[in-house]
């Protein structure tokens, strides 16, 4: 990782407990997860398929039938994947789902869904039979998500395209994912060099749309629904200062569900002289060194 990189993630000091592991794990390449598509193939058989094609691939607990690849491998490239029997993707991106626990029946909202990695995890989830909306602003990401819905052959899944600021209509949701668009910090992995682009108070520039969009994530909800808020980025000013723009009378901050084993430490209550809401401690964040995985931030919002 190049100087200003580093520089840049030494904003976060006082928020990771070992500095140096963060750094060191923040400029490695990032290994991958090879999933099997149960809609099409039986996961025992896709992971004895994969290790035949990577012998260095290691079988995960969770998702079912999935392996971790190393970076090196590119299993977009295999046949497997462009039958739609299998699917890859970053470890930690899997994990809002887990939480979210969508079940068959609902009606579920991804609110900016494009490429789509998560919303053909909530189509399987369901065993394809919820009623998922996908939205996103963009035409072009919302082709990549089209195209992956088909190699998967989901068919719960139906895309709009327009600003989640401005989601029309009186439906409300059971469940509703908000991958928010942010500074993108924790995927120093996937594309070195990425940091440097940023400016001073990229952060604040963000955060006005993501509160917008979070406000209306809890206005689509039916009571009793859950919310899922997830970036990609370290900055407070994107995470819990985004949750904190939520009354505490709309929506209350649950425990995540997580699998076993993964590591996170709590969202934080204060920070340079902000201070948030009192249950953004029920928030994950997730450091590139607790897991081997990309930077990534949660929480689950229980509407009132
Ligand atoms: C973090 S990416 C989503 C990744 C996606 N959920 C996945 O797992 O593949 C954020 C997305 O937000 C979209 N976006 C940005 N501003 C938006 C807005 N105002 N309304 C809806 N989508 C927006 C971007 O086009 C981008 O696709």
């Amino acid at each position: 990782m190049k100087g200003s990189d580093t520089e840049h993630l030494l904003r976060y000091a006082d928020l990771v407990e070992d500095m140096s592991a963060f750094l060191e794990a923040a400029s490695r390449p990032l290994p991958r997860v090879v999933w099997p598509n149960p809609l099409k193939a039986d996961p025992q058989e896709i992971t004895e398929l994969i290790l035949v094609r990577c012998p260095r691939a290691r079988p995960l607990s969770w998702p079912p039938g999935a392996c971790l690849v190393p970076a090196e491998e590119n299993p977009g490239k295999w046949p497997e994947f462009h039958l739609g029997l299998i699917h890859c993707q970053e470890e930690v991106t899997l994990y809002p789902v887990f939480a979210m626990a969508p079940r068959p029946g609902e009606a579920i909202l991804d609110m900016c869904a494009a490429p789509g990695n998560k919303t053909v995890r909530i189509g399987l989830a369901t065993k394809d039979a919820a009623r998922i909306v996908a939205n996103d602003l963009s035409w072009q990401r919302l082709r990549a998500l089209r195209d992956m819905n088909d190699r998967l052959g989901l068919t719960c899944i139906g895309v709009r395209r327009g600003n989640g600021l401005h989601i029309p209509g009186e439906e409300r949701f059971d469940r509703v994912l908000l991958d928010a668009p942010c500074t993108g910090e924790g995927t120093s992995r996937k594309s070195q060099g990425w940091i440097r682009h940023q400016k001073k108070g990229d952060w604040n520039k963000l955060s006005g749309l993501q509160r917008g969009l979070l406000r209306r994530a809890l206005n689509l909800t039916q009571p009793g629904g859950l919310v899922i808020y997830c970036t990609c980025t370290f900055a407070p000013e994107e995470n819990e200062w985004v949750l904190s723009g939520i009354y505490e009378s709309v929506a209350r901050m649950e425990p995540l569900e997580l699998p076993e084993g993964v590591r996170t430490t709590p969202g934080v209550t204060d920070w340079k002289g902000m201070r948030f809401r009192a249950d953004v401690v029920h928030a994950s964040r997730f450091w590139p060194h607790q897991n081997n995985t990309g930077g990534f931030f949660l929480a689950a919002l229980r509407k009132l």
